[in-house]
């Protein structure tokens, strides 16, 4: 039996969430809309973001999950255990939701528990009652990366391949700043992709090796291709530049996740992370299932982009596991595992 706190504030979403035995009773998100005029995240306005919103956001997460117990006092000794964001992400932004998760543990004498946001992103596969059973594969294709990660237990996992330069969603993002859309692109490439024609313009595919990725190249193709146009032709053909973008990564992940499927024999296939809530890439891996035989897995939107529920999860096995830390424990920019 385990009651959590989990606190997610690796970029620009500050999110609490509260777990009760593996049962999610509460995930609130607060977004910073600062960032859109800067055209990506500004590290330090998102740290002060999280400083104005982790308390009302702690408290409402706390409110929703226990609505008959009256004072903050009072559901916050409910809690068994403090679980935060360790690693990877903005330093300033980590530290936040570090400090007060420590703080808190501190206050309350209550366990604290480390999480890695990428291992996170994985396990939001396994919230609410569809989930893969394991091993599982998992295309996890976010802001800052893109991997595909072996799951053979909720606390082991793999990293099998990855991008050795951009990641998928700042393939969206640097498209989508190309074309004059405001930050962050993808979702907006996503909406206009909608109504264009997938094909009508070809961009160049890499040719990387292993189960690795590289989207650095797909920026400049979309930069060389503008470039040589006629002033209003985005205007003219915005949906179908959309479209033809969106298709290229989304093929370029298929491909890979054919090819780990091939390699590993594992056939239940998971995507995650912010680029998991794009609709193209979650119709191609339905259709891939469909085609190959593989049993398909997309968390609820919610879930996709950045969320503490995640976070609460991966430390629902960790509390299980008995994998605590102390209060020494500081945050961590890199990703390794
Ligand atoms: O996982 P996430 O919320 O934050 C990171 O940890 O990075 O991912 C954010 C990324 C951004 O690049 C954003 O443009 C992309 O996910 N994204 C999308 C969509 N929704 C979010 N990309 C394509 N289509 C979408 N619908
Ligand atoms: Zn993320």
């Amino acid at each position: 039996m385990s009651t959590l706190l989990a606190i997610e504030s690796s970029c620009d979403e500050t999110s609490a969430a509260v777990c009760v035995d593996g049962q999610i009773l509460s995930n609130f998100i607060a977004n910073q809309t600062v960032h859109e005029q800067y055209g990506g995240v500004v590290p330090e306005l998102a740290s002060r973001a999280h400083m104005q919103h982790i308390v009302p956001v702690v408290d409402a997460a706390l409110a929703q999950a226990f609505p008959l117990l009256p004072t903050p006092a009072e559901r916050l000794q409910k809690l068994d255990a403090i679980a935060f964001t360790q690693a990877p992400g903005l330093i300033g932004s980590l530290l936040v939701g570090t400090q007060f998760a420590k703080s808190l543990s501190l206050s309350l004498n209550k366990p604290l528990i480390a999480v890695h946001h990428m291992q996170a992103h994985v396990l939001a596969n396994l919230i609410g009652e569809e989930r893969p059973t394991f091993p599982f594969l998992c295309l996890t294709v976010s802001g800052g990366h893109t991997q595909i990660v072996l799951a053979r237990s909720p606390l082991d996992l793999e990293v099998i391949g990855e991008t050795i330069d951009d990641a998928a969603g700042e393939a969206f993002d640097k498209s989508a700043k190309l074309l004059g859309l405001p930050y962050p692109g993808g979702p907006l490439i996503d909406k206009y992709a909608k109504e264009g024609n997938p094909l009508a313009f070809k961009f160049a595919e890499p040719q990387i090796p292993e189960l690795n990725f590289s989207f650095s190249g797909l920026k400049t193709s979309v930069l060389y291709f503008l470039q040589k146009q006629e002033p209003g032709f985005i205007q003219d053909n915005l949906a179908d530049i959309c479209a033809s973008v969106q298709y290229t990564i989304i093929s370029i992940l298929l491909r890979k996740l054919k090819k780990a499927v091939q390699q590993t024999g594992v056939r239940q296939v998971c995507i995650a992370g912010g680029v998991s809530a794009n609709s193209g890439l979650r119709k191609a891996l339905q259709e891939a299932g469909v085609k190959h035989g593989w049993e398909t897995f997309i968390p609820k939107f919610e879930y996709c982009t950045d969320n503490a529920a995640m976070i609460a999860i991966t430390a629902y096995y960790k509390y299980q596991a008995g994998e605590f830390t102390d209060l020494s424990a500081g945050p961590s920019a890199r990703a390794e595992w």
